[in-house]
């Protein structure tokens, strides 16, 4: 967009259209200007308008609301996960089962020594042999521990082992001889070290 401007040499090319406003006072040079609405500018104001109206009568008249549409899709999805959970073991199956706990040796031995290290007693991770559990030790619990992990640092491994190999994991953790001393990871276990770090 450019405009003809008259100046004291002659016009202008200018790049935007300036058109001083006629009477207007002019100081140090510079005057009112009456530059033209840009039409990107109009449609969309005039186009908010429209939506707006259009939103309203809507909205009112339909009786749309979010939560509503939240509560038929969680209605629905709350339908479709009913069946499945009811299929999911609260219990872990394989407690005792030799070729299971076999397997689950395995995978603690590949997967968890890294953090909870061979006997369990933590490093990375905590103590998973000793009377503390932060995240609670009922089946369903752990279950959900190690499916969707836990925020300070366990990984979730539902999705590269499965429910069954979870369970079976599981079932090898708790044949690893325990104790009775608080670990790491427990409350007294980490009050020491911090005593012991000469911390106040
Ligand atoms: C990358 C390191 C890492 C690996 C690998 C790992 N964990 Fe963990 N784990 C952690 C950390 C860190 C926590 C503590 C998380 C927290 O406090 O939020 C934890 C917590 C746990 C807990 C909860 C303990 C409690 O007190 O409630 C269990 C059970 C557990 N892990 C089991 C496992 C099993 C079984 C595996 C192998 C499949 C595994 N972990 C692999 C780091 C790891």
């Amino acid at each position: 967009m450019s405009t003809e401007v008259p100046t004291e040499e002659g016009t202008l090319d200018a790049p935007v259209a300036e058109l001083p406003i006629e009477g207007a006072p002019v100081r140090d040079g510079i005057g009112e200007e009456d530059n033209p609405i840009p039409l990107w500018f109009n449609v969309g104001f005039y186009g908010l308008m429209a939506w707006g109206v259009v939103y309203i009568i809507y909205f009112m008249g339909t009786g749309w609301t979010q939560a509503g549409r939240f509560a038929v899709e969680a209605a629905a999805a709350e339908e479709r996960y009913a069946a499945i959970r009811a299929e999911m073991p609260t219990e872990n199956p394989y407690r005792g089962d030799a070729a299971a706990l076999a397997e689950g040796k395995e995978l603690w031995a590949t997967i968890c020594v890294a953090c909870h290290l061979p006997d369990g007693q933590g490093l990375v991770g905590p103590s998973v042999i000793d009377p503390y559990w932060k995240y609670g030790d009922s089946d369903e619990a752990l279950f959900e521990t190690v499916n969707d992990g836990r925020p300070l640092g366990m990984p979730p491994w539902g999705p590269t082992l499965g429910a069954e190999k979870i369970w079976k994991v599981l079932a090898y953790m708790e044949t690893l001889p325990r104790t009775d001393e608080p670990g790491i990871g427990s409350p007294e276990y980490e009050a020491a070290q911090k005593a012991a770090a000469g911390a106040p």
